[in-house]
């Protein structure tokens, strides 16, 4: 009976540590998208609405930090291979000073971090909104870091040009000029404005784009063609995207139909678009990125990466269960 009992405990024992070690010991080597995605401390990884940059070969990922509800900041993860993480901490905390625009209980949404050659300063834009305030405040914010990972410094917020800016997203352009792209008009207008040359400022080049109520704007660029993916203005619920193209980055924007393909494709699979990332040293190689909101649980929301398919100016964005980069050299 004795021995019974100690080789059930020894079972037990050998699969908690199995377990422990298949979280912290197996790395991934393949996209699932939509699963559940945990960090090096096998915590699952909390950065919304983001975007990546890439700096010597590593992987930055900036997103919201989310409670249930709660905007906690802009959380920031590290990778080399793009599908295991390092959680590097909060890049952008908000502040315990009532007086700051980023005092807690702000909103902080759609992080996206850009690097100014000229300043040597890492440049991290966000969507803001005051505390206490709903939506009302629509304002662009500003931080910065000499550090990619931060600790990153609040510099200001305001509306460019004195537009309201609610979903945005940044562009750096091959000549190293820099843009915002950003939802105006309570969402009616799609905007981008050319930012000044420290990235800190928006300046007066500021165009409307369309007026077609878009949101979660993510633009990327091939063979000297800017595609702009964007999603319908739902709150948290997935709606249909689609896709513009244009010649010059101010426009004019063809309208292209939905670029999801597929099962699910007229609500982007369960997500809203954030970003499309550009494979380093793959040439037409991008990743579109969307975020499946659970808004009873928004840290709880999960990721979606896939492929983008592009053969002659046509896109197309399929559902795949479970991809891996090598897909891109076939
Ligand atoms: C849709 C936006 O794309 C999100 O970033 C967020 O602002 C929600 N609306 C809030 O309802």
């Amino acid at each position: 009976m004795r021995k019974k009992h100690l080789f059930c405990l020894l079972l037990l024992l050998s699969a908690v540590s199995y377990q422990a070690s298949a979280q912290s010991g197996n790395k991934l080597k393949s996209f699932s998208p939509g699963a559940l995605w945990h960090d090096d401390h096998g915590e699952l990884i909390n950065a919304h609405g983001g975007g990546i940059i890439l700096v010597n070969k590593v992987y930055y990922w900036f997103g919201e930090k989310r409670g249930a509800q709660r905007s906690e900041g802009v959380n920031v993860y590290s990778s080399r291979d793009l599908y295991n993480w390092k959680a590097e901490g909060l890049a952008l905390a908000q502040s315990d000073d009532p007086a700051s625009d980023i005092t807690k209980g702000c909103l902080m949404e759609r992080p996206k971090v850009i690097y100014n050659k000229k300043t040597k300063k890492y440049v991290m834009w966000f969507h803001l909104e005051l505390n206490g305030k709903g939506y009302a405040a629509a304002r662009a914010g500003v931080a910065i870091s000499d550090k990619i990972t931060g600790p990153y410094q609040f510099i200001s917020s305001f509306r460019p040009n004195g537009n309201m800016s609610r979903d945005m997203n940044l562009f750096v352009d091959d000549d190293g000029s820099a843009y915002h792209i950003y939802s105006s008009d309570e969402n009616m207008d799609l905007r981008i404005v050319k930012l000044a040359d420290d990235y800190l400022t928006a300046n007066q080049q500021d165009t409307l784009l369309f007026r077609r109520q878009r949101e979660a704007p993510a633009l990327f660029k091939k063979d000297s063609k800017y595609y702009l993916i964007t999603s319908g203005c739902t709150g948290w619920a997935p709606n249909q995207a689609s896709l513009h193209v244009a010649n010059s980055i101010f426009g004019p924007y063809v309208l292209k139909g939905d670029p999801m393909t597929g099962e699910n494709a007229a609500k982007t699979f369960g997500g809203q678009s954030t970003f499309v990332l550009p494979l380093a040293g793959k040439k037409d190689a991008f990743i579109f990125i969307a975020d499946q909101w659970n808004p009873k649980d928004l840290k709880d929301s999960r990721y979606v990466f896939l492929p983008v398919d592009i053969q002659e100016e046509k896109v197309s964005i399929g559902w795949l269960d479970n991809w891996k980069l090598d897909r891109f050299n076939k």
